[in-house]
């Protein structure tokens, strides 16, 4: 048999027996919501194009805009089905050994995607490079032909040798593939390693596969088609990705100085900063000169306390509604103890389910991050920006940064008088917390039965997420 035959048979043989390629609908499942079709979206390019980066943020984002996404890395699969990496040869095309691995290592993940997305996930990434006409038209026949779903494929194209340098430092170098080479070597092999990709490397041809939905990422995002888009799900994956960039640049996310109700313990409000307060703004101005940040853009709330702690900055300024404190409803200007004495049922509904609680004519947390979404898009567009704002809306930008869920999401601490600046970095945030010295009070209510109320602000759970 020649080579090429004997790999056509092994992959004959792999997808007449993989177990993903003989799912398909059973008649007595329930139907599929049609507004909420589970979507694949599947990334397709050569390594060191981004692919891991785009599938991970995207993730956090739609993780963050409530709809549950999980990341199949098919990179972990090989991993954990071989002990040691051995090397760029591996992923030579004629290695039998090693495509036949590459092979069912990629089926299995598929597999992983299908089974979360029927026990009610609504997008799992599959994270493979997926560069063959053949591959993408497998994938399309498993999730869309037999299962029904909907499949958004997205190719990171980039041929700026910069860019893949970079990317090669940054994330490949450290990769666990990497973990006993000097970088030297590393770089080196991961080199190699893409040579040998670039050899199968078909990009999506707009003529032969025409019929599938798919975006193209040209040069980090320089330019972008989308083509075929379904669905709402599609159209927010495109548009948010239209508006991701990959220019190095922190956010610095403060709250306003200590506010005159804050002294009070009553909550919501547009109440003037108390002296400790126009102290934090004056010593704010100070710290933000001191870090030196080119094209700084400043953020605040429409309300008194975030432009008062603004106001001695110099640099060019912006209010966002969006940006307001949760509106507590007719628990405004009340404090805790006033709330659990008058409306017990409210304190202890809220208690329950932090999250989703609506305060009676006000909002939720969950009303709070969807009025974010354009606030958010924005600050994805921005370089360096500074963000004066509030407990609770800063707890929803955190949780998007951190990848915090809703959960854990209204308890995130962000003290008062304190500066989290947050860098990011390959597929997370480095995050660094300044706390300036000013008195002030603590306004955090840890979640009851594991905590006390107005525990030390000192141990903030603000963590740098694990690197992929
Ligand atoms: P592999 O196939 O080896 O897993 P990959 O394509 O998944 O590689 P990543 O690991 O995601 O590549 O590369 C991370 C780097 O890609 C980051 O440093 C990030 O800045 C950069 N990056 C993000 N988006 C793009 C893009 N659209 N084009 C090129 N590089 C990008
Ligand atoms: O107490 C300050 C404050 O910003 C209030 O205006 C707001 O209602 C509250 O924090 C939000 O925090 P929590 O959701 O923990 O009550």
């Amino acid at each position: 048999m020649e080579m090429d035959d004997s790999f056509q048979q092994d992959w004959q043989d792999l997808i007449a027996t993989h177990p993903v390629c003989r799912m398909t609908r059973d008649t007595s499942d329930p139907p599929i919501d049609a507004v909420n079709i589970p979507h694949v979206v599947a990334m397709v390019g050569l390594p060191a194009r981004g692919k891991t980066f785009i599938a991970m943020k995207l993730a956090r984002y739609l993780n963050w805009a409530g709809m549950p996404t999980k990341v199949f890395n098919v990179g972990d699969y090989r991993r954990k089905a071989m002990e040691l990496f051995p090397g760029h040869d591996f992923f030579l095309t004629g290695n039998r050994e090693g495509t036949a691995i590459r092979n069912r290592v990629a089926l299995d993940a598929l597999q992983d995607v299908v089974e979360f997305l029927a026990s009610g996930g609504q997008v799992g990434v599959y994270d493979a490079a997926n560069i063959s006409q053949e591959r993408r038209k497998l994938i399309h026949h498993i999730i869309v032909e037999r299962l029904g779903y909907k499949l958004f494929f997205i190719e990171s194209i980039c041929n700026e040798p910069k860019i893949i340098e970079a990317n090669i430092m940054e994330s490949k170098v450290t990769n666990p593939d990497y973990s006993d080479m000097a970088t030297e070597d590393a770089v080196s092999d991961f080199l190699k390693r893409i040579d040998h990709y670039c050899s199968r490397y078909e990009t999506i041809d707009e003529e032969n596969e025409k019929t599938f939905s798919f975006m193209k990422i040209f040069d980090a995002g320089r330019r972008v088609v989308v083509h075929k888009q379904e669905g709402h799900i599609q159209s927010r994956v495109a548009y948010y990705l239209m508006n991701i960039h990959i220019t190095p640049r922190s956010i610095y996310l403060t709250r306003h100085g200590e506010s005159v109700f804050n002294q009070m313990g009553r909550i919501g409000g547009d109440s003037d900063l108390s002296p400790n307060g126009l102290e934090y703004s004056k010593a704010l101005a100070k710290f933000i000169k001191s870090q030196n940040i080119p094209n700084l853009r400043v953020w605040t709330s429409y309300m008194k306390r975030t432009i008062q702690t603004a106001s001695n900055i110099d640099a060019p300024q912006e209010r966002w509604k969006a940006l307001n404190e949760i509106d507590a409803g007719i628990c405004e200007g009340l404090t805790y103890e006033e709330i659990q004495e008058q409306l017990p049922g409210e304190f202890a509904a809220r208690d329950n389910n932090k999250y989703q609680y609506r305060y009676p004519r006000g909002e939720s947390y969950e009303d709070v991050v969807y009025r974010l979404e354009s606030v958010m898009m924005e600050l994805e567009r921005q370089e360096n920006v500074l963000v004066v704002g509030h407990q609770a809306v800063l707890r929803c930008v955190l949780a998007y940064f951190l990848d915090k869920t809703g959960e854990e999401l209204p308890y995130l601490k962000v003290p008062l008088h304190s500066i989290i600046k947050l860098t990011p970095q390959a597929y997370g945030c480095k995050v660094e917390l300044f706390k300036i010295p000013i008195d002030c009070v603590d306004t955090h209510r840890c979640k009851p039965l594991n905590c006390s109320m107005n525990r030390s602000a000192d141990d903030a759970l603000i963590t740098v997420p694990p690197h992929y």
